[in-house]
């Protein structure tokens, strides 16, 4: 089967003289039209199971009937009035509840922003601020956004430092935990050890502790292709800071609402982080980002050091009460990790099948696998990963890829059982004709992903 993309192509070729290419990593002809659940229907018609969830910003499920009515109706009473100088009922109440389901027992504090991206500004400033100190540590593979802050901190692409420098001062980046490719005869607990290792060099040699604001950290990272790190690392990390007087920040944006089994990446690790970022899923895809910290360092600011004249929109608001709602009463986190349980057994059992699947890491409804010329080598293979990707499209899929040559499946987490079950036949179907040579690439694809 081929989708029809008349429609789709005469739009693109418009759009290109228009829309800048800074904005958009090149995969797929995908000219959404309209969609519902975990369902995508393109211009011409076509539709698709939804494997990306918006980059993991629809967990709900795309159109929720609770949130499109949370919207409309908020939408014909207020759609804006600025945080900056007054107060919305939407915004006080979503407030009060990002800052009780954050992990720990703590006081918090909230504040909004547009962005993922400003939401990880924001810790930069907090952290400064509260700790009269200056140095920001971040990994390496690492995504935060991009606005110069965010992109600072990030650490997967040259693209977001090339030609823009000089980035912010004062942050260095240390190596995200591979518990993948790895030296032989390691396990995991020296695996934890020899990055611990490495995240204390720099503060041996040119990076004093005592000039240390705060330590930004998926603990799932997210853009670095689904990797975990590992819970000892985490924890060593964390009671380093804990000795030195150093902020644990972690970043939810991709990671949390569900996403991963727990309604927070890092209640995978049963940490109280100081400060997180959410985004994304938050208002299911309507511009709201938030910062949620523990109280005392939310007060080191005063205004206007971090305010936004549209952040805290209220309709984005009431998407996000209603989101939240949806996550309780659809008990979506529980849902995330058993279909991620199911859908990880699948990928194992391919995994055994086909010699091209190096790892499986699911954590929830979302999963991160590794195409690899051999298991033994484990080198990466962007170019088997491509062609998976534009066969499964081909076949009603939309998923994409990581790093390359990892595919990132992270689908709505209302994806019904019959939608999972289509989408893991139609993936193994097309790594069958991987292995068989038969999925040629068409010439003028150009450079697709990352
Ligand atoms: C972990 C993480 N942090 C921050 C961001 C930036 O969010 P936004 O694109 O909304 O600015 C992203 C976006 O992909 C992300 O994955």
């Amino acid at each position: 089967m081929k989708p029809k993309t008349d429609q789709a192509h005469a739009l693109i070729t418009e759009e290109n003289k228009h829309y800048a290419k800074s904005a958009r990593i090149n995969y797929f002809d995908l000219v959404v039209d309209h969609a519902h659940g975990a369902e995508l229907v393109d211009v011409d018609g076509n539709k698709y199971i939804d494997l990306l969830a918006s980059a993991s910003a629809i967990n709900v499920g795309h159109t929720h009937e609770k949130v499109v009515a949370a919207i409309a109706a908020q939408a014909e009473k207020l759609i804006h009035y600025t945080p900056a100088y007054f107060h919305h009922e939407p915004g006080q109440k979503l407030a009060k509840r990002l800052a009780q389901l954050a992990p720990g027992n703590s006081e918090k504090m909230v504040t909004f922003g547009n962005s993922g991206s400003d939401a990880n500004d924001a810790i930069i400033k907090f952290a400064r601020a509260y700790t009269g100190r200056s140095y920001v540590v971040s990994y390496m593979n690492s995504y935060h956004g991009s606005t110069y802050g965010s992109q600072t901190l990030s650490g997967v692409s040259l693209n977001m430092t090339r030609k823009i420098g000089p980035m912010l001062p004062n942050v260095v980046h240390v190596p995200f935990p591979d518990a993948y490719r790895h030296y032989s005869n390691e396990s995991l607990h020296d695996i934890s050890l020899r990055y611990f290792d490495e995240f204390k060099r720099p503060f041996e040699t040119f990076l004093p502790a005592d000039e240390t604001a705060v330590v930004l950290i998926e603990p799932i990272q997210g853009d670095g292709g689904i990797v975990k790190a590992p819970d000892e690392y985490l924890h060593l990390v964390y009671d380093f800071c804990q000795e030195h007087g150093i902020l644990f920040a972690v970043d939810e944006v991709n990671q949390g609402l569900g996403r991963t089994g727990k309604m927070w990446s890092i209640d995978n690790f049963d940490i109280e982080p100081d400060l997180m970022s959410v985004g994304k899923s938050i208002a299911s895809g309507m511009p709201l980002s938030a910062v949620i910290g523990k109280k005392e360092i939310m007060e080191s600011l005063d205004a206007p050091a971090h305010l936004f004249t549209t952040s805290g929109n209220p309709v984005c608001c009431a998407a996000a009460l209603a989101t939240l709602d949806v996550i309780e009463e659809e008990h979506l986190v529980e849902k995330s990790a058993t279909d991620g349980e199911y859908a990880k057994q699948a990928f194992e059992r391919m995994q055994a099948k086909y010699s091209f699947i190096g790892d499986v890491r699911m954590y929830g409804l979302n999963g991160g696998i590794e195409i690899v010329t051999d298991k033994e080598s484990k080198v990466a293979d962007e170019k088997a990963a491509t062609k998976i990707i534009y066969r499964a499209f081909q076949k009603g899929l939309v998923i994409i890829t990581l790093q390359g040559n990892i595919l990132r499946f992270q689908p709505p987490l209302v994806i019904t059982r019959p939608q999972l079950d289509e989408a893991l036949q139609k993936l193994d179907e097309v790594f069958e004709e991987l292995e068989q040579g038969t999925i040629e690439l068409p010439s003028d694809l150009g450079n697709v992903g990352w």
